[in-house]
């Protein structure tokens, strides 16, 4: 009996067949997927990624309540028109803190994976109150309530810590300091040298221009001001792809 005679029996027999599919779909399975269980880390490692603030981990929640990535994504694919408008593209590390991570697949406004920093305080403070008034052709929907609305985050440092049961290493001290930093960092007046350390690059002020209170305004602004700013990119030859 030749080889393909015997392939015969298989062909014929559905039952046969299937189990024999399963097989081989089974083995090519697991050369696949198993060795992805034996790295430790499939997330190349990146300088500067730390995680977020507080106020930061705050604001995202309300970036997420709000579906803005219905609108927005978070994710500069590596094409020359992407890097050039929106800078180098996004590393897989720097979502690696992000819990679910915010990519996006729509894009009614622009990408913001890089967008802290490229605007003040103010401007994005004038921009969610009031979108038409700084971009009279803008379709995005106003959130000034979000200025009027006290952030209601109780307890920051269980938010920390279900983080850190996911993978983000919060240290003890920064659950411990958790609820002061929240607060100092949209507090111009307080003493943030340990914020500073703890959450390197962190933006501090007023965001909301009303210091006496912590509004969830000026949670989605510290995180927005954060965005894209984490990684220096000097060290990742930027020159290759930027010009
Ligand atoms: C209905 C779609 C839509 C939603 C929802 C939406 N946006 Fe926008 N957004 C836009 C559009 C369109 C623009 C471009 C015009 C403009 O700047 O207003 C934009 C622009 C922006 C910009 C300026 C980006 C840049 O690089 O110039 C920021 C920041 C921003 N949106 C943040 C947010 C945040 C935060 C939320 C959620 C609270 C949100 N957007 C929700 C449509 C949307």
């Amino acid at each position: 009996m030749s080889f393909l005679s015997k392939h015969k029996v298989l062909e014929r027999n559905a039952s046969l067949l299937l189990a024999g599919s399963l097989l081989v779909v089974t083995i090519g399975g697991i050369v696949e997927i198993v060795p992805l269980f034996y790295l430790e880390n499939t997330i190349e490692k990146v300088d500067g990624m730390r995680p977020y603030t507080p106020l930061e981990l705050a604001g995202r929640n309300i970036y997420v309540r709000e579906g803005c990535y219905l609108c927005h994504s978070q994710m500069i694919r590596p094409f020359r028109d992407e890097v050039e408008r929106y800078g180098h593209f996004s590393l897989a590390a720097e979502s690696m803190y992000d819990h679910p991570f915010q990519w996006g697949s729509k894009r009614t406004g622009p990408d913001l994976a890089r967008v802290g920093g490229r605007y003040s305080n103010e401007w994005h403070v004038q921009h969610l109150e009031n979108p038409q008034s700084v971009v009279p052709e803008s379709i995005m929907p106003s959130y000034s309530f979000l200025k009027e609305t006290r952030l209601n985050f109780e307890k920051p440092e269980t938010h920390l810590v279900a983080n850190r049961r996911v993978g983000v290493p919060y240290s003890d001290e920064m659950i411990e300091n958790a609820s002061f930093d929240l607060a100092d960092q949209a507090n111009p007046e307080a003493d943030t040298d340990g914020l500073m350390e703890r959450y390197p690059k962190a933006v501090l002020g007023d965001f909301d221009g009303d210091p006496d209170r912590l509004s969830e305004m000026d949670a989605l602004v510290a995180y927005l001001q954060m965005l894209g700013t984490l990684v220096d990119f000097s060290a990742y030859e930027p020159e290759k792809y930027e010009r």
